[in-house]
């Protein structure tokens, strides 16, 4: 099996995008990013798919009356690239029922909260306020509910003393950048089944759905209950 043609949907830094661009120079990586659409002409991702040779496109979607007529320019893109798997990172835009039928198991998402957990915008400060220990992220497959859908992957980070949400959203992130390329790596390797909306693993091994951010493994997360 070839490597997987896979689209990279952005609105803004693209950070996410770039641990992807990165993930896919390994040779035996499943998944060639192959296409990058922005919904945001000023979004910082173009520049970093440009530095990557990698074609980059605006579908601005100012520029349409509907969001069927928006969708149809991102599936006339998609289609001429020939891409099989989409990525939504950092993809700003909710998309129709339609668009996530056409693309049903073959498109994920990124969402910055430990899923079902803070659906929607202002995750960390809603954490935060909430006073939880953890937060991380969450890859799931895009269906047409909100930041719903059977979940891949997810990243675990701990909220420390005097994080703010600016501090808490950085550290976030670093999951994110782990996370991601192994969810994409999962899903083109032909490893993951979804069964009555759960994903289950081909050979699943413990601990593979699932990333602990590095400061788990640094003080004073390795000290034992007596300290
Ligand atoms: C990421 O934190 C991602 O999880 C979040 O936007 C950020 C994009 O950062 N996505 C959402 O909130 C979607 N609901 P990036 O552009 O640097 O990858």
């Amino acid at each position: 099996m070839g490597r997987r043609a896979t689209a990279v949907l952005i609105s803004g830094s693209g950070t996410n995008l770039q641990a992807l661009l990165d993930a896919a120079r390994a040779p035996d990586y499943p998944a060639a990013v192959r296409l990058v659409i922005s919904n945001r002409p000023d979004a910082f991702g173009l520049e970093r798919a440009r530095r990557a040779g990698v074609p980059a496109v605006v579908v601005d979607h100012r520029a349409f009356e509907t969001r069927a007529d928006f969708e149809a320019a991102i599936e006339d893109e998609l289609r001429l690239a020939g891409i099989e798997l989409v990525c939504l990172a950092g993809f700003m835009r909710i998309l129709s029922a339609e668009f996530c039928a056409r693309w049903h198991n073959r498109a994920l998402n990124i969402h910055p909260s430990l899923l079902p957990a803070y659906r929607g915008l202002h995750t960390h400060e809603r954490a935060l306020a909430d006073g939880a220990a953890i937060t991380g992220c969450t890859v799931h497959f895009v269906r047409p509910e909100l930041d719903a859908g059977p979940i891949l992957m997810q990243g675990v980070v701990p909220v420390l003393p005097g994080d703010d949400a600016e501090v808490l959203r950085r550290r976030v992130l670093e999951v994110e950048h782990l996370v991601y390329p192994r969810a994409l790596a999962l899903l083109a390797g032909g490893r993951v089944r979804v069964e009555g909306e759960r994903v289950q693993l081909i050979d699943e091994q413990p601990g593979e759905r699932l990333v602990l951010h590095p400061a788990f493994s640094a003080p004073p997360f390795t000290r034992s209950h007596r300290g």
